[in-house]
């Protein structure tokens, strides 16, 4: 079996908020496992705990309890940290600074020998889609340039597990579209990559693996395929006025979408509810099959919850 990249096990942390206040748990028991070259996406709403959640890999912050490994090795190991690049949910950069007198300073301090540090950064600048802009000061800089040269630093040491926090946070459409591809550049490459998003729609395009928390705690993980895909349907139009509903057929699990037109059901009934509409005589124009999408998915699961 392939070595996991990551291994969460078993979180927790407590913040208190105030000395004289009760501890407030902001993750509790959280565990999930990423093999080595997947992406991972840790979705929830603001405040779920993935900040915190991503800090611990990082060994920024400790946990109550619980514990990470990088690569089969303990997470505070030397050799595992040196595997980890990470950018941060508000990176922060001199503005002075240009993107490759940033990149040189950061290689001197991870003690880079020097003309492997400017192959490394005239690589990474063009990866990034900063090569134009290598030298231009910080200060010129939109948010979304920001934001690729923070994924530059943190692969900068060529790292085996990439850990982003909320990456495309303040992109606007078209640097969201910029990072994505970014992000599957770095995924082909053989990185294994682990971001946090409150996102629906970059989740879905990106990752194959999936960790939902909400206050702290697990909702669902498992891959894209396993939480979406058991939940397909298909749906079937038939010619207008070809399908007559009382000539009969099996209509349990049925949901019309438009009556007498496009019905919806589980692929389980495909082979049944296609010998029905036969039955009663439909022209079959279109099957499709129907993913539940992400959003609608997240909004079950977590508002489901909620109100309960
Ligand atoms: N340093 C801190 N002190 C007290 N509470 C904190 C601290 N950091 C985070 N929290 C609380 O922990 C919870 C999870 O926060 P966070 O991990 O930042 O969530 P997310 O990144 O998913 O938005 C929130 O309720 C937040 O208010
Ligand atoms: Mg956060």
């Amino acid at each position: 079996m392939a070595a996991a990249a990551l291994e969460v096990l078993g979180l927790s942390k407590s913040y208190r908020a105030g000395w004289r206040r009760e501890p407030r748990r902001a993750l509790d028991g959280l565990s999930f496992t990423i093999p080595e070259g997947a992406v991972m996406g840790l979705l929830g709403p603001n405040g779920a705990g993935k900040t915190t959640t991503l800090k611990m890999i990082m060994d920024f912050i400790s946990p109550d309890s619980g514990e990470v490994r990088i690569l089969g090795r303990p997470w505070r190991d030397a050799e595992a940290r040196r595997q980890v690049g990470f950018l941060p949910e508000q990176p922060y950069f001199q503005l002075y600074l240009t993107p490759r007198s940033l990149l040189r300073h950061l290689s001197r301090l991870l003690g880079m020998p020097r003309e492997e540090a400017e192959a490394r950064i005239s690589h990474l600048l063009p990866l990034v889609g900063l090569g134009e802009e290598a030298d231009l000061q910080l200060s010129r800089f939109s948010r979304g340039m920001l934001q690729r040269l923070g994924i530059a630093q943190a692969l900068l040491n060529r790292p085996r597990l990439l850990v982003l926090d909320e990456p495309s946070g303040g992109l606007d459409p078209l640097g969201m579209v910029e990072m994505r591809r970014l992000l599957q550049d770095v995924r082909d490459q053989g990185t294994t990559i682990l971001f946090s998003s409150h996102q629906l729609s970059e989740v879905e395009e990106i990752c194959d693996h999936l960790c939902i928390i909400d206050r702290g705690r697990e909702v669902a993980q498992g891959s894209m395929r396993e939480l979406l895909g058991a939940e397909e349907s298909y749906e079937v139009t038939v010619a207008e006025g070809s399908w007559d509903p009382a000539a009969g057929g099996d209509e349990r699990g049925w949901a019309w979408v438009v009556p007498g037109r496009r019905v919806r059901f589980p692929s389980s009934l495909l082979d049944t509810s296609l010998r029905a509409l036969a039955r009663g005589g439909a022209v079959v124009e279109e099957v499709r099959p129907v993913r539940l999408t992400l959003e609608e998915f997240f909004l079950r699961e977590v508002e489901g919850r909620g109100s309960e």
